[in-house]
């Protein structure tokens, strides 16, 4: 590759020559890295548990073909087209358009500032996995993350405990800065290429842990028996297509952003079914795993179905309270932070990445100046906002 095309060098013009990916193969594995995130994870198991069980698939497949599928298709064709960042290539499409880009950036913004920080909770909470210094119960859990662990409730900080979480958060910007200077091949490309993979092989031993344990059963069938009279309402249908909308990163400008730096040729209907198809059969296994666990909670006298949470309450509070009462629990608990981890780190590496290309395509500025001057105030943002960021 040349340095024009690698973002660092302007070519004759002044302009810089806009980056690539290396391959097809390569954006899929970056699309599906951006796609698949906490919202697979932590988000569609309890919100299909929600709104129907099993009855919810329909609803969701619906809103996966008659605007995900779209949707994916319009924002890989737009940046494609037009290869550009979000306001630019709206801006090509129509010069009053360019605001809607904008607001996509403002978007990605406040997402990368929340993700940054979660990310870093999920890094601590692995560890913590090994010795289970959280407690057992779901009362010592909670208390242990909102007291112990983010100090919120209490007058004054204590700073070596809420120091350690800003070191952690310091150190996934800085993973973020390293990837992202060194640009969409070598950084996003190859990181994608090595976190998806390693990604999907830890999460299928997650899933398997937890499918052996009693009471597993009965999560599955809590999770899959339908409700079917929640066809009819509204709220259950909001529910699918909010989910797709957040789950296959569309809208946010990132399918724009990414799909500008393959190649003229590249075939994408193919493609965008891929990363389609790959990211709800990611969420459909998380949602097995995730109800597989909480039957053997349940099961083991630990929690009620009435108690199950989504977000948050899911990953600090019932699956640190389940590591505790399973056999081998630091294995599985290291294994599932460890994927919200790598999960999370691919999505916000995605996230950012729609700024980045925003602010240099506005600046014309080169790669590693336009990754300092976006993630440096925001990774500030994010180390302030921390101790109240719930
Ligand atoms: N698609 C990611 C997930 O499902 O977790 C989350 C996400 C990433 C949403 C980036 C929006 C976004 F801009």
């Amino acid at each position: 590759m040349t340095s024009a095309a690698s973002g660092s060098v302007a070519t004759e013009d002044g302009k810089f020559a806009r980056e690539k990916f290396s391959s097809r193969n390569v954006f899929v594995f970056a699309a599906i890295g951006s796609a698949v995130g906490l919202g697979n994870i932590w988000r569609f198991p309890y919100v299909a548990f929600e709104n129907g069980g099993g009855a919810f698939l329909v609803p969701y497949v619906v809103a996966l073909l008659t605007a995900g599928i779209p949707l994916l298709f319009f924002d890989y064709s737009i940046g494609h087209r037009f290869r550009a960042s979000a306001p630019l290539a709206f801006r090509r499409l129509n010069r009053k358009l360019e605001p809607i880009g904008w607001f996509q950036v403002l978007v990605s913004v406040i997402i990368a500032v929340y993700y940054a920080a979660i990310i870093g909770w999920a890094a601590w909470y692995a560890y913590f996995s090994l010795d289970q210094r959280f407690g057992s119960s779901l009362e010592e859990t909670t208390s242990f993350f909102t007291g112990d662990f983010l100090q919120m409730s209490e007058e004054s900080f204590s700073f070596d405990f809420v120091g350690n979480i800003t070191v952690m958060i310091a150190i996934v910007w800085i993973g973020t800065i390293i990837v992202l200077a060194l640009g969409v091949q070598k950084g996003i490309g190859r990181l994608n290429q090595f976190f998806i993979p390693l990604l999907i092989i830890l999460f299928v031993i997650m899933v398997i842990f937890a499918l052996v344990q009693d009471g597993a059963m009965d999560g599955l069938n809590q999770f899959f028996t339908p409700d079917w009279s929640v066809l009819t309402n509204y709220q259950v249908w909001i529910a699918a297509y909010g989910q797709i909308f957040f789950s296959l990163s569309v809208g946010f400008g990132i399918m724009i952003t990414y799909s500008s730096y393959l190649n003229r040729k590249t075939n994408l209907t193919s493609s965008g079914l891929v990363v389609a198809f790959s990211n709800s059969a990611f969420e459909v296994l998380a949602g097995i795993g995730v109800f597989a666990g909480i039957g053997f909670l349940v099961h083991a006298g630990g929690m009620a179905w009435d108690d199950v949470q989504g977000g948050v309450g899911l990953a600090f509070f019932t699956f640190p309270a389940l590591i505790a009462s399973m056999p081998a629990g630091e294995v599985f608990g290291f294994l599932f932070f460890a994927c919200l981890v790598l999960a999370g780190f691919t999505s916000m590496i995605s996230i950012v990445e729609v700024v980045i290309a925003a602010v240099r395509d506005k600046l014309n500025i080169n790669r590693v100046n336009g990754t300092l001057l976006v993630c440096v105030p925001l990774a500030i943002i994010s180390l302030l906002l921390m101790p109240t960021a719930t």
